[in-house]
């Protein structure tokens, strides 16, 4: 699958987001190796803790459906931002955590602006599993 085809993927997800209170809707698709897509979209709550951005949702979505870090290929977001949509800080801890460090992560908005990158870029000298030994 083209990086077109999975941002496509992620404006299709982002209309699924529900966020009343921010009014700033996010998606994101995760690509496993084996072509399948996963969507995620930012889901808000009243108690505003508790809301759970886009990318978080699509990598736990693939999970829930039996994927897992090495099986993941791609994630893209998108977001109506100036520029490309840059996740969140406590997404970039989750995507350190379970999603390939050199696997393709395209940032994009709705004008097609992208930017690539991955996920040691985000987030370098991470806190990880490594650090609990
Ligand atoms: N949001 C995401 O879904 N992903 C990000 O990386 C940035 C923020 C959501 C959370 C909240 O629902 C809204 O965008 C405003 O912060």
């Amino acid at each position: 699958m083209k990086r077109e085809e999975l941002i496509a993927k992620a404006k299709e997800a982002r209309e699924l987001s529900y966020s009343p209170y921010s009014r700033f809707k996010v998606g994101a698709a995760i690509l496993t190796k084996d072509g399948q897509v996963f969507l995620g979209a930012n889901i808000e709550n009243s108690s505003y803790p508790l809301c759970m951005c886009a990318e978080r949702n699509a990598i736990y979505n693939a999970m829930l459906h039996g994927y897992k870090k090495n099986d993941f290929a791609a994630l893209a977001l998108t977001a109506d931002t100036d520029g490309p949509c840059s996740p969140c800080g406590a997404c970039r801890q989750v995507i350190s955590e379970l999603f390939p460090h050199d696997a393709p992560i395209y940032m994009s908005n709705l004008k097609d602006d992208v930017q690539e990158t991955n996920a040691e870029e985000l987030l370098p000298f991470a806190f990880s599993e490594d650090d609990l030994k």
